[in-house]
């Protein structure tokens, strides 16, 4: 077998409806995700995007279907261990993944919680902030951060645990024109397979190879998204001026 052609994660027939709502949100999807998959998602709000990362990371479980993360179907709770390990999730609101007092604390709990010893996830830890250009932040207080610098340090939490696979919601939240450039920067010299979710199409079009929609419950598998950049000067005018 090819090295590419490595199944990560194979969802299989997958449905979810949230406890007291009427319509299910995920409805029969399916999706083959091989090691080095680039993939990006696109859907309107509400269309299940976060839902499915958390049933991948075992965060809910799915009414009907089977999920296998490398190669193992995934069921009970024990089954999720290795998956966390190996599946670095950045949550849609920072706030969801940042819980210690200080930055330091934050990033190193992983490592930590994987068994490394406290100088060995320090360590992996100031390796990993200054990969993401955030030295000075060891000692920065969590919950005092600004958006963006709560995005970035959320990131630091998942790559201090040195996963093999990235799911990614709307990583670009509250960051500026350079800051987003910046991770599209991080996220190109990483090379790790990943599934982000963005709205941003530039942002979307730069760190995946393979961009889709959802729609009814399902990723439209049958048609793939090209976008094509629009480039354009506005006059200062009376003419409205819409874009599509
Ligand atoms: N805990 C919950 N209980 C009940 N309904 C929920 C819950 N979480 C999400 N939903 C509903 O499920 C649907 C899908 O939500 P989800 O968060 O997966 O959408 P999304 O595609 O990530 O949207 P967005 O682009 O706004 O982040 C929405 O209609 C939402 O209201
Ligand atoms: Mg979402």
């Amino acid at each position: 077998m090819a090295h590419n052609d490595t199944i990560l994660i194979q969802i299989s027939g997958v449905s979810y409806r949230y406890p007291g709502s009427a319509q299910p949100v995920l409805d029969d999807l399916s999706l083959t995700f091989r090691e080095q998959d680039r993939l990006g998602l696109i859907a309107p709000n509400g269309s299940g995007k976060t839902t499915l990362f958390h049933l991948i990371m075992g965060l809910i479980k799915p009414d009907q279907g089977t999920i296998e993360v490398f190669g193992k179907k995934v069921e009970k709770p024990r089954d999720f261990i290795p998956v966390r390990r190996k599946i670095g999730l950045l949550f849609q609101d920072s706030d969801d993944q940042l819980f210690s007092p200080t930055v330091m604390e934050d990033v190193a709990f992983g490592p930590m919680n994987q068994g490394k010893t406290r100088e060995e996830a320090i360590e992996i830890s100031r390796k990993t902030l200054a990969f993401l250009g955030l030295e000075n932040f060891e000692e920065r207080i969590t919950f005092k951060l600004s958006g963006g610098e709560k995005r970035l340090v959320a990131l630091a939490t998942i790559l201090s645990m040195e996963p093999s696979i990235l799911l990614l919601d709307e990583p670009t939240t509250g960051l500026d024109a350079r800051t987003k450039s910046r991770l599209i920067d991080i996220l190109n010299h990483l090379n790790l397979a990943r599934i982000v979710i963005s709205h941003e199409l530039e942002f979307i079009q730069s760190v995946t190879d393979h961009i889709y929609t959802m729609e009814n419950g399902r990723i439209n598998l049958d048609e793939e998204l090209h976008i094509h950049q629009h480039h354009h000067v506005h006059r200062h005018g009376k003419q409205p001026h819409k874009h599509v």
